[in-house]
């Protein structure tokens, strides 16, 4: 039985990591551990648990992020605070009898379903029916959900015929975990998954550029119908390579290879796009800080910054793929690159608060595609203390970097 299986290394990784990080932290020195850090903050602040700062139900994909986090720790800790905290704040979200609430179907949000991961690893653990019912409310959606003529999921229904590589972080990695718990011989359901990338990637590969530097990532979004002002005359992407939309989709790429069988055509294309991602990536970080500029596709320009949330993504996506064994790393120089951007991560933006918890500074609270999408308007949008979509990416990416 996996509880049994769990609890019991749980019991040893716990005592063998006790040792090895001592729990006395004192204000001022630093962590024995980032991550540990970096989750109890985000608990003693009570943020990603099901509700709102008033105190409201609310169906968030950062909650979900930070639940995908406290799992990853608690594996690796056997601390069960951790997976309490994902049962309080799962059970939040839920009646009794497993429907969800704050969920609205009609909207077709793929932001909605990223909790969906949550809610199969509690029907995993503790086999109780009602997490599968939650689980499945949200994946009848995607036998509904609206695509374009090329099969792509719309991000949401307000945002018809485009595709947004965010949308990939928020609906694959569900709809992957899904089919692999529950359905895992519906070839049709892994040849979609297959499509979702593959779609998202071609249609949003920067291959030449105006007089912004090529660097072959992935413009933020693409709009099929090329009714936005901003789409381009060819795929119809939009016009700027933003951070936190290319961070989603490489975490996408390496949480959803974990999960696709390995002789499937979706195996083969996540680890092509991977691998070609990957060293882009770690060639797009500046030079002197290590770490990426927000409008990754015009590095350095006046107004633009280096960014939290991008950085700690890649930086999880990165360690995780080359220690997965997905992404080459032969010589270290990714590792070692990467290692340069997280120092850097938590010697500027990880602040002591003085009462035990740390902020996390520099996250950009939004990027979207539903105005101008251009620079300026990139930069105009506020940075948050304490942004849970970089928060959580921070403990991702300290899960990671204490392993090496
Ligand atoms: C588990 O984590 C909590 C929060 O950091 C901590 O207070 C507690 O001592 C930990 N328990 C164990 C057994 O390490
Ligand atoms: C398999 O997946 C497809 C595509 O998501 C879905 O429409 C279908 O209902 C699934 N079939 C089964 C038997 O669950
Ligand atoms: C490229 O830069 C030149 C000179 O700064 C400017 O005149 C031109 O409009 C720019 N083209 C595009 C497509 O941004």
């Amino acid at each position: 039985m996996l509880t049994r299986a769990l609890a019991l290394t749980s019991l040893l990784s716990c005592a063998s990591y006790a040792a090895a990080h001592p729990t006395s932290r004192s204000v001022s020195a630093a962590p024995s551990s980032y991550a540990i850090w970096a989750a109890d903050s985000a608990i003693a602040r009570g943020q990603g648990h099901g509700l709102d700062s008033d105190g409201n139900v609310q169906l968030s994909y950062e909650h979900g992020e930070l639940q995908w986090a406290l799992r990853l720790l608690y594996e690796s800790t056997g601390n069960e605070t951790y997976y309490d905290y994902i049962v309080s704040g799962a059970t939040n979200i839920i009646e009794d009898d497993g429907s969800v609430l704050d969920y609205v179907p009609e909207e077709n949000q793929l932001d909605s379903i990223r909790v969906g991961p949550t809610f199969l690893y509690l029907y995993e653990t503790t086999g109780d029916e009602k997490w599968k019912t939650a689980a499945d409310t949200l994946r009848a959606q995607l036998d509904v959900h609206p695509r374009t003529e090329e099969g792509q999921f719309w991000h949401k229904t307000r945002y018809p015929e485009q595709g947004w590589l965010d949308g990939i972080y928020m609906g694959d990695i569900f709809y992957a975990q899904y089919t692999a718990q529950l359905e895992p011989d519906n070839i049709t359901a892994w040849d979609d998954i297959n499509l979702q990338f593959e779609l998202m990637y071609d249609n949003t590969l920067q291959s030449t550029a105006a007089n912004n530097t090529n660097i072959g990532l992935l413009y933020h979004g693409y709009d099929y119908s090329q009714a936005q002002t901003w789409a381009s005359s060819d795929r119809g992407h939009s016009p700027e390579i933003w951070d936190r939309a290319m961070g989603w989709y490489m975490m996408a790429l390496v949480d959803t290879l974990d999960i696709v069988p390995a002789d499937s055509t979706a195996h083969a294309t996540l680890l092509s796009q991977l691998t070609d991602l990957a060293p882009k990536v770690v060639a797009a970080a500046d030079p002197d800080a290590g770490v990426w500029w927000l409008v990754m596709s015009q590095p350095g320009r006046e107004g633009n910054y280096f960014e939290s949330s991008g950085a700690a993504m890649f930086v999880y996506a990165l360690l995780k793929g080359v220690r997965e064994g997905y992404v080459a790393d032969a010589d270290g120089s990714i590792v070692a690159a990467v290692s340069k951007a997280y120092e850097y991560m938590v010697d500027n933006w990880v602040e002591d608060a003085g009462d035990g918890t740390m902020n996390w500074e520099a996250t950009v609270s939004v990027g979207s595609l539903s105005g101008a999408s251009d620079f300026d308007y990139y930069i105009s949008v506020d940075t948050v203390e304490n942004d849970l979509k970089g928060l959580a990416a921070f403990l991702l990416a300290s899960i990671e970097y204490e392993q090496l």
